[in-house]
């Protein structure tokens, strides 16, 4: 299968405009976070944010298929000794623009760096915010199941009589588990928080996330074949990974250099082998491939 790797330069809200509808299985991104990085890539204040992303999530809610997700790694730093509110702001102004928000999953920083503040401890998680369009998407939850571990051989050992039957919940909130129903398997699906370190080599970039994290979500979200895209590309670790995981991707980036950067780490290929491939009608985008 000939996989392509599209590097887009320019603004993601105006490149996104030429792309097709419901043309992307997966969106995983993170993007300037409020009030950071002013020196390498600019920067927007909170109290702008929820204004200046809708757009762009507007475009990204018309691009990704009816069954597709779109992850987005974000965190609201501390201003004046609070937390900002403007990543809760966006997710309520997105669900008003038709966003499903689906999930939160937690990136918990194996690393974290050490610091002592008199008011709070380190910082050591990222919000991963999942948006869908409708209730029934794609996830191919298999492909992320995980060890039992030494857990099961321990509590499996000691079964009471509820663990043998449905426990339903004594607080009436519908839940209930039948523990039973794991006895004897190899591997256990995994919790909603994802423990990575943070990205130590240099990769150019200030805020590079870590290769794991993308590759997690598009393994739990696409299969060989499919497209990822990354409005805010980086130094490319989504499309990198999704290169080697057999997917399709797009990059948008904003900066040249960045982008220049991701394409040395392609290997090129002739324009004419995807000249069907439907991306939209860009005339500037270029075509990278693996095999
Ligand atoms: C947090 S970084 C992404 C880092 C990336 N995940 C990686 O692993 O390297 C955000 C990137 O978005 C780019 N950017 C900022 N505004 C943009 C826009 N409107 N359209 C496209 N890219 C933008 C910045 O130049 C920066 O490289």
């Amino acid at each position: 299968m000939g996989i392509t790797t599209n590097i887009l330069p320019g603004d993601c809200k105006e490149v996104l405009k030429a792309f097709s509808d419901n043309s992307i299985d997966l969106i995983f991104t993170s993007p300037p976070y409020a009030d950071q990085r002013k020196n390498t890539y600019g920067g927007i204040s909170a109290d702008k944010y929820v204004q200046w992303f809708l757009p762009i999530s507007g475009e990204l809610l018309r691009v990704l298929k009816p069954t597709g997700t779109f992850i987005l790694n974000i965190k609201e730093k501390v201003v004046d000794g609070e937390r900002s509110t403007y990543v809760m702001e966006l997710i309520i102004e997105m669900r008003k623009q038709g966003w499903l928000w689906t999930e939160e999953f937690i990136w918990s920083k194996k690393n974290c760096y050490p610091g002592k503040w008199p008011n709070r401890f380190r910082d050591a998680w990222e919000r991963l915010l999942q948006f869908n369009k409708q209730k029934a998407f794609a996830m191919y939850q298999e492909a992320v199941m995980v060890p039992m571990g030494n857990w099961a051989k321990e509590r499996l050992k000691k079964l009471s009589e509820t663990d043998k039957i449905r426990d339903n919940s004594k607080v009436g909130s519908g839940f209930g588990k039948n523990i039973s129903n794991w006895l004897d398997r190899e591997k256990a699906y995994p919790t909603n928080v994802l423990h990575l370190a943070t990205e130590c080599s240099n990769k150019n970039h200030s805020a590079a996330f870590p290769e794991g994290l993308p590759e997690w979500f598009i393994r739990l979200f696409t299969k060989e074949g499919d497209t990822v895209l990354d409005p805010f590309m980086g130094s490319g670790t989504t499309n990198l990974v999704a290169q080697r995981m057999n997917r399709h991707s797009i990059g948008i980036e904003i900066l040249p250099e960045y982008c220049e950067m991701v394409k040395k780490q392609l290997e090129p290929i002739p324009l004419t082998l995807f000249e069907n491939t439907d991306y939209g009608t860009l005339e500037n985008r270029e075509h990278y491939a693996v095999r």
